[in-house]
C-alpha cells in the first residue's frame, strides 16, 4: 500500500454506484505509471438531494482532488460549478470536474467514447451516417461527436419529440423506434437506451443488421444485440471499450499523464 498523507483522492460519484469498474481502472493505471503514491481513486454513492453539501465538501478538504460523474449527476451538478468548458456546455453535460484555485471547473470526456474507438480502428466519422438510438444523456455526447466529427446523424427514440429536439439541436434527422427500416442504410448504429442492460430485449431486429455495420451498445456486461450482431459478423464496439477512451480523457485532467490504455484495459478486464 503506497497511500501516504499526500495522496490525492480522485473520485466516482453517482446513484447507484456498486457496479462501476472505473476504480479497478484508475488505479491499474496509476500503478501502471508508478503514480499509485500521488492518487488513489474511489467510487461513493451521493444521492442527488445531497449534491451540493458533497460539494462543499469537496471544496474543504484538501486532499479531495478531482471527480468524475455519472448518472444522475452530469447535468444536476452544473449550476453548481464555477465555469464549464465550452465542449461540455455544448454537450450539456460534465463528467470531470476539477478544482482550479477555488474554483470548481466541469469538463466532458464521454464524447471519447465514440470517437476514439473509431479512430483507433482507423474509421474517419465524416460522412459516415450514424443511426442513434436514445436521446437521453448519454445519447447527447454521441449526437455531439457525430456532428464535430462531421457524420451524418438520424435519432431514434421511444419518446419521439426527444428525438426530434436532439436531432435539430445537433443538426441531424429524426425517426421513430416503430419504423427502424432506414437502419439498414446506416454505417454506424448506437444503441445509447439501457434497454438490454437488465434484459435480453433489443430494440433491433435481427433483419436489419448486416455485416457491413458498426455496431456500438453503451451498455455492459454485453447485451443480446451484440449476439445478434456478431451472428451477421458485424463490427461491436462495446459499453467497456467505450469507458476504456472516456476513462483515458478522465485520467489525462485527474493526473496530466497520458493514460496508459493496456494497464486500464486489464483494469476493465477487457
Ligand atoms: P442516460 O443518461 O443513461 O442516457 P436517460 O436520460 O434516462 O439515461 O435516457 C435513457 C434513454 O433510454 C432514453 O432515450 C429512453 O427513451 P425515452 O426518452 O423515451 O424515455 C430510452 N429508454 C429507456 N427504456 C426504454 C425502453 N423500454 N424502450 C425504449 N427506449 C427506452
Amino acid at each position: 500500500m503506497k497511500i501516504n498523507s499526500k495522496t490525492k483522492l480522485c473520485m466516482l460519484i453517482g446513484d447507484p454506484i456498486h457496479h462501476s469498474l472505473s476504480p479497478q481502472m484508475h488505479n491499474s493505471g496509476y500503478e501502471a505509471l508508478g503514480i499509485d503514491d500521488q492518487y488513489v481513486f474511489v467510487s461513493i454513492q451521493v444521492k442527488p438531494t445531497d449534491i451540493e453539501d458533497f460539494l462543499k465538501g469537496f471544496k474543504a478538504m484538501q486532499n479531495f482532488h478531482s471527480f468524475t460523474c455519472t448518472v444522475p449527476h452530469k447535468v444536476i451538478v452544473m449550476p453548481y460549478l464555477d465555469a464549464v468548458d465550452p465542449v461540455a456546455q455544448e454537450i450539456g453535460a460534465v463528467n470531470v470536474i476539477l478544482k482550479e484555485g477555488s474554483k470548481l471547473k466541469g469538463y466532458n470526456t464521454d464524447w471519447l467514447g465514440f470517437t476514439c474507438p473509431l479512430e483507433k480502428r482507423g474509421i474517419p466519422l465524416k460522412g459516415k451516417k450514424v443511426a442513434l438510438l436514445g436521446a437521453g444523456g448519454v445519447a447527447r455526447s454521441i449526437a455531439y461527436a457525430t456532428s464535430a466529427g462531421g457524420g451524418e446523424l438520424t435519432v431514434y427514440n421511444r419518446t419521439p419529440e426527444k428525438a426530434q429536439a436532439l436531432a435539430i439541436e445537433f443538426g441531424g434527422e429524426f425517426g421513430s423506434l416503430d419504423d427502424l427500416t432506414g437502419i439498414a442504410g446506416a454505417d454506424i448504429i448506437v444503441n445509447a437506451t439501457s434497454v438490454g442492460m437488465h434484459d435480453k430485449k433489443t430494440l433491433l431486429p435481427k433483419e436489419y443488421l448486416s455485416r457491413d455495420h458498426i455496431i456500438f451498445d453503451v451498455n455492459y456486461p454485453r447485451t443480446h444485440l451484440y449476439q445478434d450482431a456478431d451472428a451477421v459478423g458485424a463490427q461491436v464496439i462495446d459499453g467497456r471499450e467505450m469507458l476504456l477512451y472516456i476513462g483515458i480523457g478522465i485520467f489525462k485532467y485527474f493526473t496530466g499523464y497520458e493514460g496508459p490504455e493496456a494497464a486500464m484495459r486489464k483494469g476493465l478486464g477487457i
